[in-house]
């Protein structure tokens, strides 16, 4: 438990390792957008976590400066919300170390990222992917931060997390130092599933390029990629409960469902009792319709990498007045000399 009494803030990051895609979109940063005009929230671009697996140096620059404009082409204001990258905070490295000292192996050992991304041989895996989750305990906790909007995939950290801010709190005798961070996770789109196979989430690094609506698509891209989605024979049921055991079914109308701001009931309330043939087309002309102002932008962004590097330049100054702070504070209570 913590007594922790400071402000509410909202902190969430996504790592510089690839294409963004709509269930980075409508899982993460449609909510952030949604959260800066309520609390007080920071969005970073997680390079540090980037490079737990190999990154070539000139696209994990490149892969910066796409996050950045991704976050901008979706609506965060940099000037409301403070936006900014890992790496340039050094306050998260150093909490990070002194969490590696409170975390427990046995915990780690549980993490399922870990063993989905180590795969069979991890013995060659790095150390650094193995510590991640350590890593996103300081990023948050860096900042007091209380509620972390995030998909489904990273509720094991998020509990995590709690288990490392519950433990220093607890061995250092100082039980409202941290909070114990909440995740945001419900709501549609939290688990957006590949176009091609609806029992694998859409991820950036798919193999089948028709798996994921990248932001960056044109509209016949879109288009085009809705139209070879994987589905099923049979005509829509007109109630959600009846897209169970229909993943890839389910998967469209939650994206429907998503970006229209409907839930999937009254989706299939309109859609019920249609074949594919008529909703695939609907849902493209939705997916163009949000997406594609977003791409455009985002390419006009792209093309002016000095300005998104002083938006994080600035952003990573405002973060490290809070960040800097926390780490005196630790340094402190865990008995460095100042
Ligand atoms: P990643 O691309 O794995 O760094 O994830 C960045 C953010 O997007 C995290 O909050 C993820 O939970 C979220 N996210 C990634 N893939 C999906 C997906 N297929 N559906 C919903 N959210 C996702
Ligand atoms: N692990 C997260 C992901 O892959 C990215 C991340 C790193 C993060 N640090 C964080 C998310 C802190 C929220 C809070 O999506």
């Amino acid at each position: 438990m913590t007594g922790y009494k400071g402000p509410e803030r909202v902190l969430s990051g996504i790592q510089t390792s690839g294409e963004m895609h709509l269930g980075n979109y409508l899982g993460a940063i449609k909510k952030f957008v949604a959260l800066q005009h309520e609390r007080q929230c920071l969005y970073f671009l997680a390079d540090m976590h980037a490079i737990t697996v190999w990154q070539d140096p000139e696209r994990l620059r490149a892969q910066t400066f796409h996050i950045v404009a991704t976050y901008l082409a979706c609506g965060i204001d940099p000037k409301v919300a403070t936006v900014f990258h890992q790496s340039g905070v050094h306050a998260h490295a150093e909490l990070a170390w002194i969490f590696n000292c409170i975390a427990r192996l046995g915990w780690l050992d549980r993490m399922t990222q870990f063993k989905d991304k180590a795969g069979k041989d991890k013995e060659r895996a790095s150390v650094g992917l193995y510590t991640y989750p350590v890593l996103q305990a300081a990023d948050i906790l860096v900042y007091k931060a209380t509620h972390v909007p995030v998909g489904e995939d990273q509720k094991q950290h998020l509990e995590l997390s709690r288990d490392i801010a519950g433990k220093f709190n607890h061995d250092y005798d100082k039980p409202d130092f941290f909070p114990l961070p909440e995740p945001l996770i419900q709501g549609p789109g939290a688990r957006i599933m590949s176009l091609r196979d609806g029992s694998k989430k859409m991820s950036k690094s798919d193999a089948s390029e028709n798996a994921s609506i990248f932001l960056r698509d044109d509209a016949d891209a879109i288009a085009r990629k809705i139209k070879k989605a994987t589905t099923d024979p049979e005509v829509l049921p007109s109630e959600a409960k009846g897209l169970e055991g229909r993943p890839e079914a389910a998967n469209l109308v939650g994206i429907y469902a998503a970006l229209s701001g409907k839930t999937s009931d009254e989706v299939l309330a309109e859609f019920g009792g249609k074949g594919f043939g008529v909703f695939k087309p609907a849902l493209a002309e939705l997916v163009v319709e949000k997406i594609g102002p977003i791409g455009e932008e985002l390419r006009r962004l792209e093309a002016d990498p000095g300005h998104l590097q002083s938006v994080l330049r600035e952003g990573a100054r405002r973060a490290a007045a809070i960040a800097d702070e926390t780490v005196r504070e630790v340094k402190e209570i865990v008995g460095f000399v100042g």
